[in-house]
């Protein structure tokens, strides 16, 4: 039997899981609309399949998200699935983070997806949306607050909207654990001048954390999972039935969950625990 052919806008579609799912939901057939913020990311993407139309957005910037609002809905007459996947991680000792670096983060993660999702809702009647949460949102990770504040509001938010909602869409979080993208290296860079621009006395506070935060974040990304996996659980997961609201990818993602549900003087003794012994 055929399989149907579905109208997929992606977000955050130039690199890492984005660009694999983009390419993967092409090559199964279906129509892709990715997000991207630079030419040659969508030169490079549409010369990676015919079924993909690059378009450009931003998350925080709403005029990008009206044109490409426009753009799609002139070349489709309904559109099936969202994937809101674009996505930053701010990472540092919360003592010491700029606010604006903090609200950055919610600006792209949190804002950013429900800013695009609220946009094309009228017209994802009976849809999906699929968030590329993490497994972050559980909240136990020190030193990546903001990413994992960004996550669990996002989670929040758009758990509401699939209860409030009157139009049968359906939404569904993934959260993924490490998995090879570019990242975490982002991440690092992006730290590492936020952490530069700090006083001695400051720096010394945190500097053994800051130099395990970098280790931690290679040797994460060295042992992560493939993103073709999290491309395959988003196929499985467009073409589910009746999808669940909330998947985790990864032993380490089931791990985080269950810690998350013991009391919260428990989790921190045995992450304080840990961090003692950096
Ligand atoms: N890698 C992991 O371990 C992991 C685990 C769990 C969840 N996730 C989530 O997976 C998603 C994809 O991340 P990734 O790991 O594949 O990293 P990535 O390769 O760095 O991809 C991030 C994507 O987001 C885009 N982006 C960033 N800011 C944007 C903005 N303001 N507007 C539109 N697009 C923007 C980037 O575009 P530019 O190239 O233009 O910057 C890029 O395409 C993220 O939401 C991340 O939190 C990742």
């Amino acid at each position: 039997m055929k399989k149907e052919t579905k109208t997929i806008i992606i977000t955050g579609a130039s690199s890492g899981i984005g660009r694999e799912t983009a390419f993967k939901l092409a090559k199964e057939g279906h129509k892709v609309f990715a997000g991207v913020r630079k030419k040659i990311d969508k030169d490079e993407l549409e010369k990676l399949n015919p079924n993909i139309t690059a378009v450009y957005i931003d998350v925080t910037n709403p005029s990008s998200i009206d044109k490409a609002f426009w753009f799609i809905i002139k070349k489709a007459d309904k559109i099936d699935v969202l994937i809101n996947n674009a996505g930053i991680a701010v990472a540092g000792a919360v003592e010491f983070l700029p606010i604006k670096k903090i609200k950055e983060q919610f600006d792209v993660n949190t804002f950013g997806a429900l800013q695009v999702a609220q946009k094309f809702m009228p017209f994802l009647k009976n849809g999906l949306i699929i968030n590329i949460s993490s497994m972050a949102s559980y909240g136990i990770f020190p030193f990546i607050a903001p990413y994992c504040a960004s996550k669990r509001a996002m989670d929040i938010l758009f758990n509401s909207l699939l209860i409030e909602n009157k139009d049968n869409i359906k939404v569904v979080s993934v959260k993924p654990e490490s998995i090879k993208t570019p990242i975490w290296n982002k991440s690092v860079n992006s730290a590492k001048k936020t952490f530069d621009l700090l006083n001695e006395a400051s720096k010394n506070k945190y500097k053994k954390e800051f130099s395990y935060l970098e280790k931690n974040a290679l040797k994460n990304n060295n042992s992560a999972k493939e993103i073709s996996e999290v491309a395959e659980l988003i196929i499985k997961i467009i073409n589910s039935k009746n999808p669940k609201c909330s998947y985790n990818l990864g032993k380490t993602a089931l791990f985080a969950q269950i810690i998350s549900l013991l009391p919260d003087f428990i989790v921190n003794y045995f992450i304080k625990l840990k961090l003692s012994k950096i």
